[in-house]
Protein backbone atom coordinates (compact mmCIF):
# COMPACT_ATOMS: atom_id res chain seq x y z
CA UNK A 1 0.00 0.00 0.00
CA UNK A 2 1.51 3.51 -0.94
CA UNK A 3 0.42 6.58 0.88
CA UNK A 4 0.39 10.32 -0.92
CA UNK A 5 3.38 10.77 1.78
CA UNK A 6 5.08 7.74 0.37
CA UNK A 7 5.28 9.09 -3.28
CA UNK A 8 6.39 11.84 -1.88
CA UNK A 9 9.33 10.67 -0.33
CA UNK A 10 9.98 8.16 -3.37
CA UNK A 11 9.45 10.79 -5.55
CA UNK A 12 12.17 13.14 -3.58
CA UNK A 13 14.73 10.52 -4.21
CA UNK A 14 14.05 9.57 -7.95
CA UNK A 15 16.88 11.96 -9.18
CA UNK A 16 19.50 9.91 -7.24
CA UNK A 17 22.40 9.63 -9.80
CA UNK A 18 23.81 6.18 -9.45
CA UNK A 19 21.10 3.67 -10.78
CA UNK A 20 21.74 0.81 -7.87
CA UNK A 21 21.88 2.68 -4.95
CA UNK A 22 18.16 4.86 -6.38
CA UNK A 23 16.72 1.29 -6.82
CA UNK A 24 17.60 0.12 -3.16
CA UNK A 25 16.24 3.78 -1.98
CA UNK A 26 13.44 3.30 -3.60
CA UNK A 27 12.55 -0.56 -2.34
CA UNK A 28 13.83 0.71 1.06
CA UNK A 29 11.45 3.43 1.64
CA UNK A 30 8.70 1.52 -0.14
CA UNK A 31 8.77 -1.28 2.48
CA UNK A 32 9.80 0.68 5.79
CA UNK A 33 6.50 3.07 4.53
CA UNK A 34 4.74 -0.41 4.05
CA UNK A 35 5.50 -1.83 7.37
CA UNK A 36 4.44 1.28 9.43
CA UNK A 37 1.18 1.46 7.27
CA UNK A 38 0.44 -2.54 8.13
CA UNK A 39 1.14 -2.77 11.39
CA UNK A 40 -0.02 1.01 12.44
CA UNK A 41 3.02 1.89 14.16
CA UNK A 42 2.59 3.86 17.01
CA UNK A 43 5.39 6.69 17.96
CA UNK A 44 5.89 4.95 21.30
CA UNK A 45 6.90 1.67 19.17
CA UNK A 46 9.11 4.18 16.54
CA UNK A 47 10.82 5.52 19.91
CA UNK A 48 11.34 1.86 21.28
CA UNK A 49 12.96 0.80 17.65
CA UNK A 50 15.23 3.67 17.38
CA UNK A 51 16.40 3.06 21.06
CA UNK A 52 17.07 -0.49 19.97
CA UNK A 53 19.23 0.59 17.02
CA UNK A 54 21.04 3.07 19.27
CA UNK A 55 21.90 0.19 22.03
CA UNK A 56 22.74 -1.97 18.97
CA UNK A 57 25.22 0.47 17.77
CA UNK A 58 26.80 1.47 20.63
CA UNK A 59 27.41 -2.15 21.64
CA UNK A 60 29.38 -1.97 18.38
CA UNK A 61 33.80 -1.57 18.41
CA UNK A 62 36.69 -3.07 16.56
CA UNK A 63 35.99 -6.60 18.17
CA UNK A 64 32.08 -6.87 18.41
CA UNK A 65 29.61 -5.80 15.29
CA UNK A 66 26.15 -6.22 16.89
CA UNK A 67 24.63 -5.25 13.87
CA UNK A 68 25.79 -8.12 12.07
CA UNK A 69 24.32 -10.15 14.28
CA UNK A 70 21.37 -8.22 14.13
CA UNK A 71 21.01 -9.06 10.92
CA UNK A 72 22.46 -12.45 11.48
CA UNK A 73 19.54 -13.61 14.00
CA UNK A 74 16.65 -12.13 11.41
CA UNK A 75 17.91 -14.27 8.78
CA UNK A 76 18.89 -11.33 6.59
CA UNK A 77 22.70 -12.43 6.42
CA UNK A 78 21.36 -15.92 5.21
CA UNK A 79 19.15 -14.36 2.69
CA UNK A 80 22.12 -12.07 0.98
CA UNK A 81 24.60 -15.29 1.13
CA UNK A 82 21.30 -17.63 -0.37
CA UNK A 83 20.25 -14.53 -2.94
CA UNK A 84 23.76 -14.44 -3.98
CA UNK A 85 24.02 -17.97 -4.52
CA UNK A 86 25.74 -19.19 -8.15
CA UNK A 87 23.96 -22.13 -9.94
CA UNK A 88 25.73 -25.64 -9.75
CA UNK A 89 27.89 -24.74 -7.02
CA UNK A 90 28.38 -25.36 -3.29
CA UNK A 91 25.64 -23.48 -1.56
CA UNK A 92 26.64 -20.51 0.68
CA UNK A 93 26.20 -18.97 4.17
CA UNK A 94 27.01 -16.74 6.65
CA UNK A 95 30.35 -15.72 6.98
CA UNK A 96 29.69 -14.55 10.59
CA UNK A 97 31.65 -12.37 12.82
CA UNK A 98 34.72 -14.47 13.78
CA UNK A 99 36.02 -14.43 10.10
CA UNK A 100 40.17 -13.35 10.62
CA UNK A 101 42.14 -12.62 7.53
CA UNK A 102 45.56 -13.76 7.14
CA UNK A 103 45.44 -17.21 8.72
CA UNK A 104 48.73 -19.86 8.25
CA UNK A 105 48.82 -21.53 5.11
CA UNK A 106 49.34 -24.84 6.59
CA UNK A 107 50.32 -28.41 5.22
CA UNK A 108 48.25 -31.02 3.60
CA UNK A 109 46.40 -32.80 6.27
CA UNK A 110 48.08 -30.65 9.15
CA UNK A 111 45.58 -30.44 12.13
CA UNK A 112 44.23 -26.93 12.88
CA UNK A 113 43.62 -27.25 16.94
CA UNK A 114 45.60 -28.49 19.56
CA UNK A 115 44.57 -32.67 21.47
CA UNK A 116 42.22 -30.48 23.84
CA UNK A 117 40.25 -28.60 21.53
CA UNK A 118 38.24 -31.84 21.34
CA UNK A 119 37.90 -35.45 19.56
CA UNK A 120 40.14 -35.08 15.86
CA UNK A 121 38.68 -35.63 12.90
CA UNK A 122 39.78 -35.79 8.96
CA UNK A 123 38.22 -34.00 6.91
CA UNK A 124 38.82 -34.67 2.80
CA UNK A 125 37.47 -33.84 -0.01
CA UNK A 126 37.60 -32.70 -3.95
CA UNK A 127 37.22 -29.12 -5.27
CA UNK A 128 35.63 -29.04 -8.92
CA UNK A 129 34.84 -26.57 -11.32
CA UNK A 130 31.44 -26.23 -12.90
CA UNK A 131 32.21 -29.07 -15.28
CA UNK A 132 33.41 -31.02 -12.63
CA UNK A 133 37.25 -30.64 -13.70
CA UNK A 134 39.60 -30.74 -10.51
CA UNK A 135 40.07 -27.20 -9.08
CA UNK A 136 44.05 -27.24 -8.54
CA UNK A 137 45.66 -25.18 -6.12
CA UNK A 138 42.32 -23.64 -4.79
CA UNK A 139 42.91 -22.29 -1.33
CA UNK A 140 40.26 -23.39 1.80
CA UNK A 141 40.48 -21.33 4.37
CA UNK A 142 38.73 -23.03 7.55
CA UNK A 143 38.06 -22.12 10.71
CA UNK A 144 36.19 -23.37 13.82
CA UNK A 145 35.26 -22.51 17.37
CA UNK A 146 36.90 -25.10 20.33
CA UNK A 147 35.71 -27.51 22.42
CA UNK A 148 34.62 -25.15 24.94
CA UNK A 149 32.49 -23.02 22.21
CA UNK A 150 35.20 -19.85 21.89
CA UNK A 151 36.97 -18.88 18.91
CA UNK A 152 40.67 -18.41 19.61
CA UNK A 153 39.26 -14.27 19.40
CA UNK A 154 37.36 -15.06 22.13
CA UNK A 155 39.72 -16.37 24.46
CA UNK A 156 43.13 -15.45 26.15
CA UNK A 157 43.58 -19.18 26.48
CA UNK A 158 44.24 -20.08 22.07
CA UNK A 159 47.15 -19.36 20.88
CA UNK A 160 46.48 -16.76 17.97
CA UNK A 161 45.17 -18.70 14.69
CA UNK A 162 44.11 -22.09 16.90
CA UNK A 163 41.76 -23.52 14.73
CA UNK A 164 42.75 -21.92 11.49
CA UNK A 165 44.39 -22.68 8.53
CA UNK A 166 45.11 -22.36 4.82
CA UNK A 167 45.22 -25.36 2.37
CA UNK A 168 45.50 -25.80 -0.99
CA UNK A 169 44.34 -28.59 -3.29
CA UNK A 170 46.96 -30.81 -4.81
CA UNK A 171 46.66 -31.30 -9.03
CA UNK A 172 43.53 -33.85 -8.75
CA UNK A 173 41.28 -31.32 -6.58
CA UNK A 174 41.81 -33.14 -3.79
CA UNK A 175 42.42 -31.51 -0.18
CA UNK A 176 42.41 -33.09 3.58
CA UNK A 177 43.20 -31.67 6.71
CA UNK A 178 42.32 -32.28 10.31
CA UNK A 179 40.36 -30.30 12.81
CA UNK A 180 38.15 -31.20 15.88
CA UNK A 181 34.82 -32.04 16.27
CA UNK A 182 32.50 -29.41 16.15
CA UNK A 183 30.37 -28.58 18.65
CA UNK A 184 27.24 -26.33 19.42
CA UNK A 185 28.05 -22.65 20.50
CA UNK A 186 25.95 -20.08 22.04
CA UNK A 187 25.82 -16.55 20.04
CA UNK A 188 26.97 -13.51 21.85
CA UNK A 189 23.85 -12.72 23.98
CA UNK A 190 25.37 -9.74 26.57
CA UNK A 191 23.97 -7.04 23.77
CA UNK A 192 20.43 -5.41 22.88
CA UNK A 193 20.26 -8.85 20.38
CA UNK A 194 20.14 -11.36 23.18
CA UNK A 195 17.30 -9.14 24.33
CA UNK A 196 15.52 -9.62 21.62
CA UNK A 197 15.99 -13.13 21.50
CA UNK A 198 15.35 -13.84 24.81
CA UNK A 199 11.50 -11.79 23.81
CA UNK A 200 10.97 -13.87 21.22
CA UNK A 201 11.29 -17.30 23.50
CA UNK A 202 13.98 -18.10 20.88
CA UNK A 203 17.42 -20.13 21.73
CA UNK A 204 21.24 -18.93 21.09
CA UNK A 205 22.82 -22.08 19.95
CA UNK A 206 24.25 -22.38 16.41
CA UNK A 207 24.10 -25.69 14.96
CA UNK A 208 27.85 -27.07 15.07
CA UNK A 209 29.76 -26.70 11.95
CA UNK A 210 33.26 -26.07 10.63
CA UNK A 211 33.59 -22.17 7.99
CA UNK A 212 35.33 -22.45 4.80
CA UNK A 213 35.72 -19.83 2.46
CA UNK A 214 37.16 -21.81 -0.98
CA UNK A 215 38.36 -19.88 -3.66
CA UNK A 216 40.31 -20.24 -6.80
CA UNK A 217 41.63 -18.19 -9.46
CA UNK A 218 39.07 -17.81 -12.46
CA UNK A 219 36.12 -19.26 -10.01
CA UNK A 220 33.43 -17.09 -7.51
CA UNK A 221 34.51 -17.60 -4.48
CA UNK A 222 32.02 -19.49 -1.58
CA UNK A 223 31.69 -18.93 1.39
CA UNK A 224 29.95 -21.66 3.26
CA UNK A 225 30.35 -24.41 5.85
CA UNK A 226 30.27 -27.88 6.57
CA UNK A 227 28.10 -28.85 9.38
CA UNK A 228 27.58 -31.94 11.81
CA UNK A 229 24.90 -34.11 10.75
CA UNK A 230 24.58 -35.74 14.62
CA UNK A 231 23.99 -32.16 15.99
CA UNK A 232 20.38 -31.15 17.59
CA UNK A 233 20.63 -27.57 16.27
CA UNK A 234 20.35 -28.50 12.52
CA UNK A 235 16.53 -27.22 12.27
CA UNK A 236 17.11 -24.56 14.73
CA UNK A 237 19.67 -23.00 14.07
CA UNK A 238 20.06 -19.39 16.05
CA UNK A 239 21.26 -17.42 12.80
CA UNK A 240 19.48 -19.60 10.23
CA UNK A 241 22.95 -20.75 8.53
CA UNK A 242 21.53 -24.34 7.90
CA UNK A 243 21.93 -25.68 3.86
CA UNK A 244 20.71 -29.50 3.69
CA UNK A 245 23.24 -29.96 1.14
CA UNK A 246 26.08 -28.77 3.56
CA UNK A 247 25.37 -31.71 6.18
CA UNK A 248 27.60 -34.26 6.33
CA UNK A 249 28.02 -37.56 8.75
CA UNK A 250 30.95 -37.57 10.91
CA UNK A 251 31.45 -41.26 10.77
CA UNK A 252 34.01 -43.06 13.41
CA UNK A 253 36.90 -44.25 12.25
CA UNK A 254 37.19 -47.60 11.30
CA UNK A 255 40.55 -49.80 10.93
CA UNK A 256 41.40 -48.21 7.23
CA UNK A 257 41.44 -44.97 8.31
CA UNK A 258 44.31 -43.01 10.30
CA UNK A 259 45.18 -43.94 13.52
CA UNK A 260 45.47 -40.61 15.11
CA UNK A 261 41.84 -39.25 13.87
CA UNK A 262 38.28 -40.89 15.66
CA UNK A 263 36.16 -39.29 13.09
CA UNK A 264 36.02 -39.21 8.93
CA UNK A 265 33.83 -36.36 7.13
CA UNK A 266 34.37 -36.13 3.27
CA UNK A 267 32.70 -32.77 1.62
CA UNK A 268 33.43 -31.85 -1.89
CA UNK A 269 32.92 -28.22 -3.01
CA UNK A 270 32.14 -27.36 -6.66
CA UNK A 271 32.78 -23.35 -7.73
CA UNK A 272 31.22 -21.24 -10.47
CA UNK A 273 33.39 -20.04 -13.35
CA UNK A 274 33.76 -16.02 -12.22
C1 LIG B 1 29.61 -18.05 13.51
O1 LIG B 1 29.27 -19.05 12.94
O2 LIG B 1 30.80 -17.93 13.73
C2 LIG B 1 28.56 -17.05 13.96
C3 LIG B 1 27.60 -16.63 13.07
C4 LIG B 1 26.65 -15.72 13.47
C5 LIG B 1 26.65 -15.24 14.75
C6 LIG B 1 27.62 -15.66 15.66
C7 LIG B 1 28.57 -16.59 15.26
FE1 LIG C 1 30.96 -20.29 13.61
Amino acid sequence: MTTDLTEQVLAAYASTPDPRLRELLAALIAHLHAFAVETRLTPQEWLAGIEFLTATGQKCDAQRQEFILLSDVLGLSSLVAEVNAASDATEPTILGPFYLAGAPQRAMGEQIGRPQDGSPVLIRGRVTGAAGEPVAGATLDVWQASGNGLYDTQDPEQPPFNLRGVFVTGLDGRYEFRAVRPVSYPIPTDGPVGDLIWRAARHHWRAAHIHAIVAAPGYRPVTTHIFDAGNPYLDSDAVFGVRDSLVRPFRPAGPDDPPDVSFVTEMDFALAPA
